[in-house]
């Protein structure tokens, strides 16, 4: 029997932290054991930038001699000095991050140096440093545009902080719109952060810089303006993070998650005008980065790696798009919805075929979602759920064996009929 206390946790903790849902994800719902193909995360199924050697007979190993660089030797374990706590700083990887984002030929933008940027845990540790920095709980709120990441929010019931919904606008292929965040921002001084993610998560959009320059030319609000850009490098665009020196108020996050195959590292970053990325490096735990987590980043920034990373990405895009050319043919598969700037789409099904008239449906989504992982052990996202993405699945695109799969179980669940409706 517990010991008798006086200690009574729903009226100790904080009643926001008493309200929290745990995180799930298909995960959760689904065995994730070692067959199972992953396309619910949008992670890079290519694999790391930084290959791992296995053994000298393989084609990875073969690709390693190749480019050189692998996780055995940037994992160094004498150089790791593991007793000793890591740089708190990490001066000499911020240099290189922004060495790898100083292309600009604009004069006018001044060059990133280690001064804009700020390394997390994760862009899920940056986006909550943000909200910690900018808004006081109980009080301030964030604005985010829907569908959008998830985390958005989840950081800010952790923090006590509302959240004022502007939704990006589904008829015109999911634009943002500068002019209703304008009157939000106009008529509600708490608000502190606008939240913008470019290419978008569900939607595979590229939002125009433009557009966000709208939202940042506010000529009253005294807020601050994050593009989240964690697929930036799988769209055919340059960065706006050559502009944060442009732009007194302007946060980009980015991740080693997505093109740079690295999602287990956990390394966000954000590059801002020197006077907020001060006030985020000194909100952080000095310790943030551990050693290895440092040591890969380096290593991922390096040539080979980047070569590597370009190549992965050429693979992803040939099976994008060949997910785009197969999907529409297949009797009951609706529209594409929003863009392609990503490595996932988002695309709808329909409750029959559509010259039968059919609509998008949500059972019917569900249903492929749930064939696709008891029948052939694929995980894609549901999305249904979402403004604008009635009937809908993400789905990270996969290997060219992962996509094969894909279409065929679609092929076969959509075929076999709709009476899978009537299952659920
Ligand atoms: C838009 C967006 N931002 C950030 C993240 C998270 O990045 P990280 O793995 O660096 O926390 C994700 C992950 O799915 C994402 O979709």
């Amino acid at each position: 029997m517990a010991t008798k206390s006086p200690f009574n946790l729903s009226r100790c903790a904080r009643p926001n932290i008493l309200a929290l849902q745990p995180y799930t994800s298909t995960r959760d719902d689904y065995a994730n054991d070692d067959g199972v193909i992953l396309l619910d995360a949008n992670e890079n199924n290519f694999g790391p930038c930084v290959p791992i050697a296995k053994d000298a007979s393989s084609d990875a190993a073969a690709a390693n001699t190749a480019h050189g660089i692998t996780v055995q030797s940037a994992l160094d374990p004498a150089a790791l000095q593991l007793h000793r706590y890591p740089d708190a700083h990490q001066i000499p990887l911020r240099q290189a991050f922004c060495d790898l984002r100083n292309t600009c030929k604009d004069t006018a933008a001044r060059p990133l140096t280690p001064d804009n940027v700020c390394l997390g845990v994760g862009s899920d540790e940056s986006i909550d440093g943000i909200i910690r920095a900018f808004c006081t709980p109980g009080k301030d709120k964030i604005l985010v545009c829907p569908p959008t990441y998830a985390m958005y929010q989840v950081s800010s019931d952790v923090n006590d902080v509302g959240v004022v919904k502007v939704d990006l606008d589904a008829e015109k292929g999911f634009a943002l719109r500068p002019d209703a965040i304008a009157e939000a921002l106009s008529g509600d001084a708490s608000i502190k952060v606008v939240f913008i993610c470019s290419p978008a998560n569900p939607t595979g959009n590229l939002i125009p810089h433009a557009d966000i320059k709208k939202v940042l030319q506010h000529p009253t609000w005294n807020g601050v303006v994050v593009v989240d850009e964690a697929y930036i490098d799988f769209a055919p665009t340059t960065s706006l993070v050559e502009e944060v020196n442009m732009w007194p108020n302007l946060i980009v996050t980015h991740t080693m998650s997505k093109a740079f195959g690295l999602a287990a590292v956990r390394l966000g970053l954000t590059y801002s005008p020197h006077p907020i990325s001060q006030l985020l490096n000194n909100l952080r735990g000095p310790y943030n980065m551990s050693a290895p987590t440092v040591a890969l980043a380096a290593a991922a920034l390096q040539p080979e790696a980047r070569a590597r990373q370009e190549e992965n990405q050429a693979k992803m895009a040939e099976q994008r798009d060949r997910l785009i050319r197969e999907l529409p043919k297949i009797p009951g598969v609706g529209k594409f919805l929003g863009g392609f700037s990503t490595n996932f789409i988002l695309v709808q099904f329909l409750s029959k075929p559509a010259d039968e008239g059919g609509v998008p449906d949500n059972a019917i989504a569900t249903a492929v979602m749930h064939d696709l992982a008891t029948e052939s052990k694929v995980l894609v996202r549901y999305r249904g759920t979402q403004v604008g993405c009635l009937g809908s699945l993400r789905i990270s695109v996969g290997t060219e064996q992962e996509v094969t799969k894909v279409l065929a179980r679609i092929r076969k669940t959509l075929k076999d009929g709709y009476g899978l409706k009537t299952k659920q």
